[in-house]
C-alpha cells in the first residue's frame, strides 16, 4: 500500500473530515506498521527455509518432484482430506478444479463481485459464464438467498446466459461463507461446488476445515497468504481420487505418463523450492492463525466503545484473519488518523469486479445487483495483520483505535 508522506497526512484538506471521525493531532516518531510484511514472515524462520531450500538446490531436481509429493501429502493430512494437487497459483488451482469437473463453454458459475479479480478471472479461463451475487454484509460473503435466486432464474439458461453448473464460495478475509445454506441449495440443483480457500488457509465450519466441504477447493499459496511461498504456489483439494487424477493430468499437458497426453491440458506446475518451503511453514501454520486470532482478539477489545463495530464471527464458524476488516463511512480520515501515528492501512478491494472496467454492464448479476458490494467497496479498510506484529506494535494498534471517536 501507498506510503503517506506527513504533509499529506497533516494537509488542510484532512481538517474537515469525512465523517465524524475526529483526528487527534498526533505524529508518531515510532517506526511505521506495516500493514503486511512478507519477509518478517520469512526473517522468523530463516534457518529452516534456508536449509530446505539449500536441499533442494543440491539434490538436481527442481519442478514436480520428492518435495512436491511431500507437500501435497502432508497438506491432504493436515486439512483432512484425501487429495492435494501441487500447481502454479490459486487462480490456476480454481480454473483446473473447474475444469475437472467439466465446467467450461456453455455452463455458468455463480461467485460474489467482493472478491480478488482472480476468482472471476477462472471462471472466464475455463470458458465458463461468470454470474456475480450479492454478499451477506455481516461476513461479506456469499448470500445463499442471492444463490438460490439465480438458480432460480436461471437453473437451466434463458436469456442469453448458460446453464448453471457450479458455484464458488469465496471464504473471504479468513471467515466461512455459510456452506450450511449453500450446500443444500447446490445440491438441490445440481451444482458442482469448488470452494475458493486463497485467504482461509485453516478456517473451519462446524469444526470441518474449509476447503473439504465441496467437491473441490483451491488454495493460493502466494507469499502474503496465511500459508505462503516465497513465489507463486497453489494447490486444488479434493476427496475424489478420480478427480485428484485428473487434476494431476490437467496440470502437465494432460499426461498419464511422460509425453503422452490422454487429455487437452496445460503447464500449471509447483516448483521443489516452493514445496520445501511450504512444508516448512506448513509445520506453524496453526500457531501463526492463533497469533492472527489473538491479535484480532486485542483490536476487538479496543474497539469497544469507539462505535466501530468489530467483524462479526458467525457462531459455527473459525476466523483466520487473513484480514482483519473494519467498516466505516468515514474510511479516508480513519486511515488519515492511523497514518498520523505511523499505521499503514490497506483496501481489500477497492473496486468490486463487477465495476471492473473488464466487466463491467456484460456480467450477469443477482437480484440486489450487488449494490451491498458496492457500498462495502466504499467503506472496507484492513488494519495491519500478519502473525509476526509485535505486542509493542498490537498496543500502539490498539491506543490508536482507542483514541478515535466515530
Ligand atoms: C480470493 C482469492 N481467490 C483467488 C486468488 C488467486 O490466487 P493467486 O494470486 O495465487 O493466483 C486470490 C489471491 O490473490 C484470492 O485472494
Amino acid at each position: 500500500m501507498g506510503r503517506h508522506s506527513i504533509d499529506k497526512v497533516y494537509s488542510p484538506l484532512m481538517r474537515p473530515v469525512d465523517s465524524g471521525v475526529m483526528i487527534a493531532p498526533a505524529m508518531s516518531q515510532d517506526p511505521r506498521i506495516p500493514q503486511n510484511d512478507v519477509g518478517a514472515g520469512y526473517r522468523a524462520r530463516r534457518a529452516e527455509i534456508d536449509a530446505a531450500v539449500s536441499r533442494v538446490l543440491a539434490s538436481g531436481w527442481y519442478i514436480l518432484g520428492a518435495e512436491v509429493a511431500a507437500f501435497e501429502r502432508e497438506f491432504a493430512e493436515w486439512l483432512g482430506i484425501a487429495g492435494a494437487v501441487g500447481v502454479a497459483n490459486g487462480t490456476d488451482a480454481l480454473a483446473l478444479a473447474l475444469r475437472a469437473l467439466d465446467i467450461g463453454p456453455g455452463c455458468s458459475v455463480v461467485t460474489v463481485s467482493h472478491t480478488a479479480v482472480a476468482t472471476v478471472a477462472a471462471i472466464e479461463m475455463v470458458g465458463a459464464t461468470p454470474i456475480l451475487v450479492d454478499i451477506d454484509p455481516r461476513t461479506y460473503c456469499l448470500d445463499p438467498d442471492e444463490l438460490a435466486a439465480v438458480v432460480d432464474r436461471w437453473r437451466d439458461g434463458g436469456d442469453g446466459v448458460p446453464p448453471i453448473r457450479a458455484v464458488v464460495p469465496v471464504h473471504i478475509y479468513g471467515h466461512p461463507a455459510d456452506m450450511t445454506r449453500i450446500l443444500p441449495i447446490a445440491r438441490g440443483a445440481g451444482l458442482r461446488v469448488v470452494e475458493d480457500c486463497a485467504q482461509a488457509h485453516g478456517a473451519t465450519l462446524r469444526g470441518a476445515r474449509v476447503g473439504t466441504l465441496g467437491d473441490a477447493a483451491a488454495f493460493s499459496l502466494y507469499p502474503t497468504k496465511n500459508l505462503g511461498a516465497l513465489g507463486d504456489g497453489g494447490a486444488v483439494v479434493t476427496g475424489d481420487p478420480e478427480l485428484r487424477e485428473r487434476i494431476v493430468a490437467l496440470r502437465q499437458y494432460g499426461w498419464r505418463e511422460r509425453y503422452v497426453s490422454a487429455i487437452p491440458g496445460v503447464n500449471s506446475r509447483l516448483d521443489e523450492v516452493q514445496a520445501a518451503i511450504l512444508r516448512v511453514r506448513l509445520r506453524d501454520l496453526d500457531a501463526r492463525n492463533a497469533r492472527r486470532r489473538e491479535i484480532a482478539l486485542r483490536f476487538d477489545c479496543a474497539l469497544a466503545g469507539t462505535g466501530l463495530a468489530a467483524p462479526p464471527v458467525e457462531l459455527d464458524a473459525v476466523h483466520v484473519y487473513h484480514q482483519y476488516v473494519l467498516r466505516t463511512p468515514g474510511r479516508n480520515a480513519f486511515r488519515a488518523a492511523l497514518a498520523a501515528r505511523g499505521i499503514d492501512t490497506a483496501i481489500h478491494y477497492p473496486v468490486p469486479v463487477h465495476l471492473q472496467q473488464a466487466y463491467a454492464g456484460r456480467i450477469p448479476l443477482g437480484p440486489a445487483e450487488c449494490a451491498r458490494t458496492a457500498a462495502a467497496a466504499d467503506e472496507i479498510v484492513s488494519l495491519p495483520m500478519f502473525p509476526e506484529l509485535t505486542d509493542a506494535q498490537v498496543d500502539r494498534v490498539c491506543a490508536a483505535l482507542a483514541t478515535l471517536r466515530i
